[in-house]
């Protein structure tokens, strides 16, 4: 079986759930080639750890799967998933085009090498100043979220530029309501009568090429019949020549989760696109969490291991401060022991941060935790990073990058001095 074929598997070992490529040796964790519990030695805990050779080859499957279902098109990865200028450098050398929402994602795609011309800019409330450093890097798509961009866009460009319309489908997504963006009401992009007197306009407008629409539903979707609608729904604003179908598929966090494969989500999309899309037209899409989350392990160490009254704690070095996923969404991770794997008794995983919601993992089967042991928590990849923060003066974690027995950092852990380098 090759790496590709691994993704997505229905396994219910906590190895299935670790980057494609992950091995149990004699009850140890093995990422990359490397024993997980090393690592920690190495790098020191909390640390993010990235299965480089599994993140290549997700963007490969992605853009692969695309081209083949569709030739005119490209994958933009959505950056918010992971912002580090190492994991920028990946993609855009792998080709992928890169949606950066923001000046500071701008700025790190530009380190990374990324070709500005396949650059996409997103944001809801993008300032003048981050328009002019798109402008002036030449970031060859930005996508209008609002009226204001296309005035701000109109008074700052100089030279000709592409535009995508974000438009609102109307699509309605089980996934949770802080990260469903498709709906009625949604915060992001314009309702279709908006965007169609928009397109009316836009088409008379000397510096800003309208190139076509972009629709972007939500994240973790966990079903691939919602994106068909909204390609279905866009259609309706009439033909243009790029279509950009944003991301949202969903990752398989916990066992019982069974997200589409990216296969079956490409299919779909393209089935879409030939029942509803003009077969000239060019596709984009920008998977973010779907391509990440599935590639990074968390690897903490145990302080304390404390009996309460209904259950045990087990209190690690991190938290919700490099994991926000749990608090904010509800998420559920699943762990094991690095060098015990797998099985064992229900523990309640707590973070460091001083909040009662400052949980990991509410229950989760653990083999004799002790103070000082490493734990890994399984799909960490995407969007921990992303809101990883400095509550309690907690240090941002690093990033390691795994692949074939090396290890290498590609983000230093935050120090105390960081901590006191902004002081006025
Ligand atoms: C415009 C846009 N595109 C793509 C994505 C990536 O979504 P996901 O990480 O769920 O694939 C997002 C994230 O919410 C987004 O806002």
């Amino acid at each position: 079986m090759t790496i590709d074929e691994r993704a997505n598997t229905d396994g219910n070992a906590i190895e299935d759930l670790m980057p494609p490529g992950t091995r149990v040796v004699d009850g140890r964790l093995v990422l990359g080639g490397r024993y997980a519990s090393e690592l920690a030695d190495t790098f020191d805990t909390p640390a993010l750890i990235i299965d480089e050779a599994a993140l290549r080859a997700r963007a490969r499957r992605y853009a692969d799967g695309l081209r083949s279902r569709w030739p005119n098109s490209r994958v933009v990865w959505a950056s918010k998933s992971l912002p580090c200028t190492a994991i920028y450098r990946i993609m855009g050398a792998e080709g992928l085009g890169v949606d950066v929402a923001g000046g500071g994602e701008l700025v790190m795609a530009l380190a990374g090498g990324v070709d500005p011309a396949r650059l996409v800019l997103h944001g809801n409330a993008k300032t003048d100043t981050e328009l002019t450093m798109a402008l002036e890097a030449g970031v060859g798509t930005i996508v209008i979220d609002n009226l204001d961009d296309v005035a701000r866009l109109e008074r700052l460009a100089t030279r000709e530029q592409g535009v995508l319309i974000r438009v609102i489908p109307d699509v309605e997504t089980a996934t949770h309501d802080a990260i469903a963006t498709g709906h009625q009401n949604s915060k992001f992009g314009l309702s279709i009568p908006e965007a169609r007197t928009l397109i009316d306009r836009l088409r008379g407008s000397a510096r800003l090429r309208l190139d076509g629409l972009h629709a972007h539903i939500g994240s973790q979707i966990l079903d691939v019949e919602p994106f068909a609608r909204a390609v279905e729904a866009i259609a309706t604003l009439g033909s243009f020549d790029v279509y950009d179908l944003g991301g949202g598929l969903g990752a398989r966090y916990t066992y019982d989760d069974h997200p589409p494969s990216i296969e079956a989500y490409l299919d779909t999309l393209t089935d879409a696109a030939r029942a509803f899309l003009p077969a000239s037209a060019r596709l984009l899409i920008e998977p973010g969490r779907s391509m990440i989350a599935e590639t990074g392990v968390t690897i903490y160490r145990v302080v304390s291991v404390k009996r309460g009254a209904s259950r045990t704690f087990v209190a690690v070095d991190g938290g919700m401060g490099d994991n926000l996923e749990v608090s904010l969404y509800g998420q559920r991770f699943e762990a094991t022991m690095a060098d015990r794997v797998g099985g064992g008794d229900d523990y309640t995983v707590v973070g460091r941060h001083c909040e009662s919601g400052d949980q990991l993992i509410d229950s989760v089967p653990l083999v004799e935790p002790a103070v000082g042991d490493v734990l890994a928590v399984a799909v960490t990849g995407a969007y921990c990073l992303t809101m990883a923060n400095n509550y309690n003066g907690a240090l941002r974690p690093p990033i390691v990058l795994v692949k074939d027995g090396e290890a290498r950092l590609a983000l230093r852990r935050e120090s105390y001095d960081d901590l006191l380098r902004r002081d006025a």
